[in-house]
């Protein structure tokens, strides 16, 4: 079956499950799926009853589609995405942004948490992504393209849409919020980075550094998708702090940040056809 044949299948399933409609999808990464709680009139679909959709296997990810209002917005959130090292393909990983996009999706905020590169990126602190460097080494377009799912050689220039990220400045600037602007750098994990590769992303221009988003970030542009990316940084990255990295601390941190985050994402939500 074609990956597109396979979105649309997904996206039935999930049409069937409400009859909202949402144009917004956030993807909430490690620590922050306690936002889907807050949906009004919401419906949720684990990922193992969506055709075709990857099950996510990290502990911290519940891995469910949630719908429902935010903002009085009709909203998806997906609660868990999958990863590169939990083995899965670079394009398993990119599905669910076909299947959202398939579901008539227009704006995908992606959502994680990474280590502060930045000095200015303290534990706690939130970063808009304004641009990424992808070194997974892998990417989600390699073989034959289906232009029913976009181009061959998708512009990059601007993945991070600047609208929205005026939007979210301006959200931020309102609420109080710091958001400091700066570069994410995708690798594969599972593995911390070491203090050198730490001091090699710095050196590449990179303020933080995490193991998700750029390869759906990817898919989102391919599929014509306007996009906005937010780090909660959740530990100083390697050789930076006296701490050994461990998941606990990103956990930790991500739900200690829980209420900026919300109310950032709540202001961006309402405020989305604006941009
Ligand atoms: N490195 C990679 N991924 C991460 C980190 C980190 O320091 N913190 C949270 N996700």
């Amino acid at each position: 079956m074609s990956d597109w044949d396979a979105a649309r299948a997904a996206a039935a399933r999930i049409e069937r499950a409400t009859s909202l409609r949402p144009e917004i999808a956030v993807v909430l990464g490690s620590g922050l799926g306690a936002l889907a709680d807050d949906l009004q009139d919401g419906v949720t679909i684990p990922y193992h009853d969506i055709p075709h959709f990857p099950v996510s296997t990290a502990p911290t990810h519940r891995g469910m589609l949630a719908i429902g209002r935010m903002a009085g917005r009709p909203v998806a959130m997906m609660v868990g995405r999958v990863h590169l090292y939990e083995g899965y393909s670079a394009h398993h990983v990119a599905f669910p942004v076909r299947a959202l996009r398939a579901l008539g999706i227009r704006y995908l905020v992606l959502t994680n948490a990474a280590g502060g590169i930045n000095p200015h990126l303290t534990p706690g602190t939130l970063m808009l992504i304004a641009d990424h460097i992808n070194m997974t080494g892998h990417n989600p377009l390699v073989g034959p393209n289906d232009d029913r799912l976009g181009p061959r050689f998708p512009d990059m220039t601007e993945v991070y849409d600047r609208a929205l990220r005026d939007l979210a400045r301006q959200v931020a600037r309102v609420l109080g919020v710091t958001l400091v602007e700066g570069v994410y750098l995708g690798l594969g994990g599972p593995s911390f980075e070491t203090p050198a590769e730490i001091r090699m992303a710095r050196t590449l221009g990179a303020d933080a550094v995490g193991m998700s988003t750029v390869i759906e970030a990817i898919a989102a542009r391919h599929a014509g998708l306007r996009l906005l990316g937010l780090s909660v940084i959740t530990n100083l990255a390697a050789g930076l702090g006296e701490a050994v990295l461990s998941e606990a601390e990103v956990v930790e941190t991500a739900a200690r940040v829980r209420g900026n985050f919300t109310s950032l994402i709540e202001g961006i939500v309402r405020g989305i056809d604006t941009a």
